[in-house]
């Protein structure tokens, strides 16, 4: 029965991973998936989390299901700590939150929503984007993936009229996946007249934003900052998801802690969404995982965790900002080929370097220094002692 199956192409960014594992040259630099590394190299175990979990794992909890949509306490905080205050809207159910399996999973559960019960058949992401933002959409029933512009590879910047230009060609019912903050994988956000008017133009043409916010902290180092865009369309009247990861600023890769919220308009329409969710989730995976949850919401739900929480981010925000500036430096010092700033002017974890796939190939094969083939690099895998060679191996690249 199994004869006919295709082989399908690895998953980059966990294929090179794995190749950099099995690499046992002493100077290799991993620079691919999104994880935070320490000055040291480390993954980093957050100490707040640790204390949360042993709060968890205190002995008085068991093993019994959590609801379908979720541990409240986890959901309600979480949607709180991405929209503010909105005490008054979760009361009268218009806000909303589903415990998801991580950012994808609620992506995942977002976009069949979407597909069964709006009804959509198209939705648009930038160039670039995450690259799992396709499969998710495809695998939830999208018919149409269509692209808007964002990276403008000649000036390293935000391609912003071509962004606007797209998102006015839309058709209505159309979903606009949107980064909330830090984008992947450029490190380009908008700014906040930009994103007014993207918003504008949303209303406008009637389309549907599907935020992922999987990078809250991130960005500036500061949560309420890194929600502005987020916050400010919820200011501004729409209804919205919004997909949120615990991956990254918690340091919670493998527990899967996520929320999906719904931004409704009318009470009127919450038993029903509420209710289509439940049996999407049901026919999905039935029920979410306990522990990453139980784990978060101990930190959002206590203001002494929250606040040594707040300041961790800072600090890892403070050394990508420090290695980011050190990249810069080095490059300009060595006279590498190319302009540096956009190093220090993108945000959050990732840099888009501007390296070609040749350039890429180049350093890996010489330099044992792996990033994707797009020539984006996880700016935490840079560290005091190795920011010299990745430099000097830049620029050497660039001269062949
Ligand atoms: C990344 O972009 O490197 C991470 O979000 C990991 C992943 O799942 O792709």
């Amino acid at each position: 029965i199994f004869s006919d199956v295709e082989e399908a192409q690895p998953i980059e960014v966990f294929h090179l991973v794995k190749v950099f594992n099995e690499d046992d040259d002493p100077s290799k630099v991993n620079l691919t998936i999104g994880a935070y590394r320490t000055d040291e190299g480390k993954p980093y175990y957050i100490p707040v989390v640790k204390k949360a979990e042993s709060v968890v794992l205190d002995g008085t909890l068991n093993h019994e299901y959590l609801p379908i949509l979720g541990l409240e306490s986890f959901t309600k905080a979480a949607s709180q700590l991405l929209l503010g205050d909105i005490t008054q809207r979760q009361e009268e159910g218009t806000i909303f939150g589903v415990q998801s399996i991580s950012g994808s999973g609620a992506l995942r559960v977002g976009a069949e929503f979407l597909v069964k019960h709006l009804k959509c058949t198209t939705f648009y992401y930038s160039i670039p984007t995450w690259e799992n933002h396709h499969l998710i959409f495809m695998t939830s029933g999208f018919q149409n993936a269509k692209t808007y512009r964002y990276w403008n590879e000649e000036t390293r910047s935000l391609d912003f009229d071509g962004f606007c230009e797209d998102l006015s060609n839309a058709p209505e019912n159309a979903v606009i996946i949107l980064h909330g903050c830090a984008h992947n994988p450029t490190g380009l956000d908008p700014t906040e007249d930009q994103w007014k008017k993207i918003a504008e133009i949303i209303k406008e043409h009637k389309l549907i934003p599907f935020f992922d916010n999987a990078y809250q902290g991130f960005a500036s180092g500061d949560l309420e900052k890194d929600a502005w865009s987020v916050r400010y369309f919820l200011s501004q009247g729409f209804e919205f998801l919004c997909s949120q990861s615990f991956a990254k600023n918690y340091g919670l890769y493998n527990e899967r802690a996520g929320n999906l919220t719904f931004v409704l308009n009318s009470v009127e329409n919450v038993k029903a969404v509420k209710s289509q969710v439940t049996m999407i989730v049901r026919g999905m995976y039935s029920n979410p995982p306990n522990h990453g949850a139980r784990t978060v919401s101990t930190i959002l739900n206590n203001d002494v965790l929250k606040n040594e929480w707040m300041n961790t981010l800072k600090l890892m925000t403070d050394r990508i900002k420090a290695m980011r500036k050190s990249l810069r430096e080095n490059l300009e010092n060595l006279g590498t080929i190319g302009t540096w700033n956009h190093i220090t002017d993108q945000t959050g974890m990732f840099s888009y370097t501007g390296l070609s796939a040749s350039h890429v190939e180049y350093l890996r094969s010489k330099y044992h220094i792996y990033m994707l083939r797009s020539g984006r690099i996880n700016i935490c895998g840079l560290n005091t002692n190795n920011i010299n060679y990745v430099a000097e191996a830049i620029t050497d690249t660039l001269l062949n």
